[in-house]
This record gives C-alpha cells, structure tokens and sequence, in this order.
C-alpha cells in the first residue's frame, strides 16, 4: 500500500510564526499564542475537502446561496503540548468535540506510555478525527494515539503536528499508512536524546512554562 501524503505547509505565515515559537527567548504565554494561530492555519489546510452542504441565508436584501460544513469533527491532542491546538481549533468548528488522550515519552527508552485514556469509542456519526501533537520526533506517541483512535471505532484520522523529524514521518506512515500528515515544517534529524534538531525543545513544558 502507498504511504499515506505527507503536506508541509508552505504558507509564509506559518515558516513566520514557527520561527518565532522556536526562538528560545520566547516565553511561555507568547509561545501559546503562536501554538493557537499555527494549529488554526494548519488545520485550515487539513481541511480543504471537508464535507459540505448546500443552504442558503436572507441577508438583509436577497437570499444568498452558500454551504455549511456537513462532517462532524473530532479532535484528539496528545496531552500535553496538543492541548493548546484543540483549542484553538475549537474556535474554529465550536459544535466539535475533543478527546484527550495523555501519552507521555519514557526519556530513558524513548517509548511512549499511555497513562490517560477514558474512552473505549467514539460516537458512530464522527466523521473525521484529527490527531493533535506538535512535536513528531521518533514517531512513538503518534503511533500509539493513532492506533487508539483507530479502536475507537473512528475510520477517517489526519494527523497536524508543527514540527517533525524525517524518523517519526516514516515510522507513522509505516504504523498507519492510511492517515495523512499535515505538518509546518521538517527538521534535520534526531538528536541521541530524542529530540528534534533543530526542534524547539520541549514543547509541553515550553508551552506551560514547566521547565
Ligand atoms: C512530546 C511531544 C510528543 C512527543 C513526541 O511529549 O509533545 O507527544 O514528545 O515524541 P515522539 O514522537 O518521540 O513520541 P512528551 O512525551 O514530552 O510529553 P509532554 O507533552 O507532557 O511534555
Ligand atoms: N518532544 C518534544 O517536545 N520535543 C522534541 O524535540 C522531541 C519530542
């Protein structure tokens, strides 16, 4: 089977602002600003041939034709560093609905540990769920949201994340070559510790200031 696409966004805004959130004098309340407006131009995207339905309005003088979006969206970040893109996507599409799965990388053997996960399904009308994460280093944690997702029940899964390394694309793609990944940008490599490089460190605790 052929690898699931793999889109880097080519938008200027977005090699902008991903600069900024790499800066490492940014602070943590900037930092989550730039998570908020980078999900919501990825997921801007990602979302190009979502499902539609023709309507119409009365504006003040005529009826006027238009679509409204027809597929139900779930989100689910990878807590914690893709909690800030859930919500700034849900300000996009306000009626969807968010299910947070905690995954955490084991520093030591750099394989991910779920250790929060409530839902054993997801509602059969979800259309599509979009798996949330900035970082995709080795791949792990990815994998194993994607592969929860896919047991509850889900059919349609894209991955958004802001920053990868080459190894956690291809071992995605590998684990579930059907989920397309949306990403901002693709950095040189690993580092032996695991982290992107030139990365932007830790996201979770840049984003909450936890370092
Ligand atoms: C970071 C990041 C991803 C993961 C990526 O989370 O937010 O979830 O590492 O690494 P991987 O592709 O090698 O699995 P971390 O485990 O540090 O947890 P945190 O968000 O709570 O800081
Ligand atoms: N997780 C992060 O937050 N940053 C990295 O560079 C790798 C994994």
């Amino acid at each position: 089977m052929p690898p699931s696409p793999v889109i880097i966004s080519r938008h200027p805004l977005i090699a902008d602002k991903l600069l900024r959130l790499r800066d490492k004098e940014t602070p943590p309340a900037e930092f989550r600003r730039l998570i908020r407006q980078l999900a919501q131009l990825l997921f801007v995207e990602a979302t190009s041939d979502l499902e539609t339905k023709p309507t119409s309005v009365r504006t003040p003088l005529a009826e006027c034709p238009g679509i409204r979006l027809a597929s139900r969206i779930g989100f689910v970040p990878i807590l914690r560093a893709g909690m800030g893109m859930a919500e700034a996507m849900l300000e996009l599409v306000p009626d969807s609905s968010v299910w947070h799965i905690g995954v955490a990388r084991n520093h030591e053997t750099l394989q991910p540990e779920v250790y929060y996960e409530r839902f054993s399904k997801l509602p059969p009308n979800l259309d599509i769920a979009f798996v949330l994460d900035p970082m995709l280093a080795t791949g792990g944690s990815a994998i194993e949201a994607v592969a929860r997702v896919k047991e509850w029940g889900v059919k349609k899964i894209r991955f958004i994340g802001l920053i990868a390394a080459n190894e956690g694309i291809k071992a995605l793609q590998k684990a579930h070559p059907k989920v397309p990944v949306y990403l901002g940008a693709i950095d040189s490599h690993l580092s032996e510790k695991g982290y992107i490089i030139p990365g932007l460190g830790d996201a979770g605790d840049r984003e909450f200031g936890s370092i």
